[in-house]
């Protein structure tokens, strides 16, 4: 088990993450908060197949975890008015796998598959003519008396979606007709989604509370109702089940996530950086071993996000550390390739 394993960031989806997922997932695109831009454009095409009666173009969903794929995955079809059938890349081990799930969808019908960077090169192939002609052509048969036989599929809607996009195939990528980025929420955005989770959860918060909340959310809505679910905790046992600006610091503090939203392991990743090579460059591998963590959960979930605090920066070399995170380690700043302490 990695170090992160019980951390708010940690990519292990329990029981209890499951549930809650499904209690707090927005059902309708009205109920999405934020990510407008996205929303936007959804909106629209949802609109324009609808007044058609034609299937949506297919959709690919792309960001890091969290941020809400699989949930607008499920509002399509609901806005639709189609079913969805869920699927995922490492899920679909052989081209016979896919082959029957495509044949079996109503026509419409939204096919989900999440991870879709995972999906074998083998099984990628027989989804390129699925997507563009909406055909599929399977084998029968072994050796000399193998024969292929095409078969037409009902129109559907392919929904993508990504945490990876850079490990995408190009023929894969090029044929999805909306390509929707989503990014980290800004911390109003997020206020109103710890709001919006309390009031279904039935949990006491004021405004402060919110603010602790969102503010240490990392930008990610799952982390927000992670976050919102260990306080309510704190605060039953606490202080009489109410959340307030106190009580919620209180609670991080108890759960190690400091004021700009750090958990252990990124502060982990900015102490090896900055304390063990003076800095940087680091590469990848070397920063997970110290670290004690996966190079993928580096990768997508800490390094973005000390990214976009301005924390570290990548260069061709590695990872190197700014200014800023010095500052928040309390530590001087003495340049990069200078010793820190002479
Ligand atoms: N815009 C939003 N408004 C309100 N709640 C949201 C929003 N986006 C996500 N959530 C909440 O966050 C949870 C996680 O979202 P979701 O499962 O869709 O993320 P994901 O991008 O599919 O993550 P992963 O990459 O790990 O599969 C949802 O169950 C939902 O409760
Ligand atoms: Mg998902």
């Amino acid at each position: 088990m990695s170090n992160g394993a019980n951390s708010i960031t940690s990519k292990e989806v329990t029981d209890e993450d499951i549930a809650l997922d499904l209690t707090l997932r927005p059902k309708k695109l009205s109920e999405f908060i934020g990510q407008t831009a996205s929303k936007e454009q959804l909106r629209i095409f949802i609109e324009a197949a609808r007044r058609r009666k034609e299937a949506l173009d297919h959709v690919l969903l792309s960001g890091p975890p969290g941020l809400g794929k699989t949930t607008l995955a499920n509002i399509v079809a609901t806005e639709l008015g189609v079913n969805i059938r869920s699927t995922s890349g490492p899920a679909i081990e052989r081209q016979g796998d896919l082959a029957a799930i495509l044949t079996n969808l109503e026509p419409g019908d939204v096919l989900f598959i999440d991870e879709i960077h995972r999906l074998p090169r083998t099984v990628e192939e027989i989804l390129y003519p699925a997507m563009e002609d909406f055909k599929i052509d399977i084998v029968i048969g072994k050796g000399p008396g193998a024969r292929t036989v095409r078969l037409d599929l009902p129109r559907f809607t392919l929904v993508g979606a990504t945490t990876r996009m850079g490990l995408m195939s190009a023929p894969l990528l090029s044929r999805f007709g909306v390509a929707l980025r989503l990014e980290y929420y800004p911390l109003e955005d997020m206020k109103k989604i710890v709001m919006r989770s309390a009031k279904i959860l039935g949990v006491l918060i004021d405004d402060e509370g919110c603010s602790e909340i969102a503010r240490r959310s990392r930008g990610t809505p799952r982390i927000g109702n992670r976050l919102l679910r260990r306080v309510r905790d704190f605060a039953e046992v606490e202080a009489n089940s109410f959340i307030d600006g106190k009580v919620a610091s209180k609670a991080m503090e108890l759960l190690q996530v400091d004021d700009a939203g750090l958990d252990v392991i990124d502060r982990a990743v900015l102490e090896v950086v900055v304390g063990k090579f003076s800095g940087g460059p680091v590469g990848l591998k070397t920063l997970a071993a110290a670290v004690g963590e996966e190079p993928d959960t580096i990768e997508e979930v800490h390094e973005p996000f000390l990214m976009m605090l301005g924390f570290i920066k990548r260069t061709p070399r590695g990872r190197v550390a700014t200014p800023r995170a010095y500052e928040h380690l309390g530590r001087e700043y003495g340049g990069l390739d200078t010793p820190l302490f002479h």
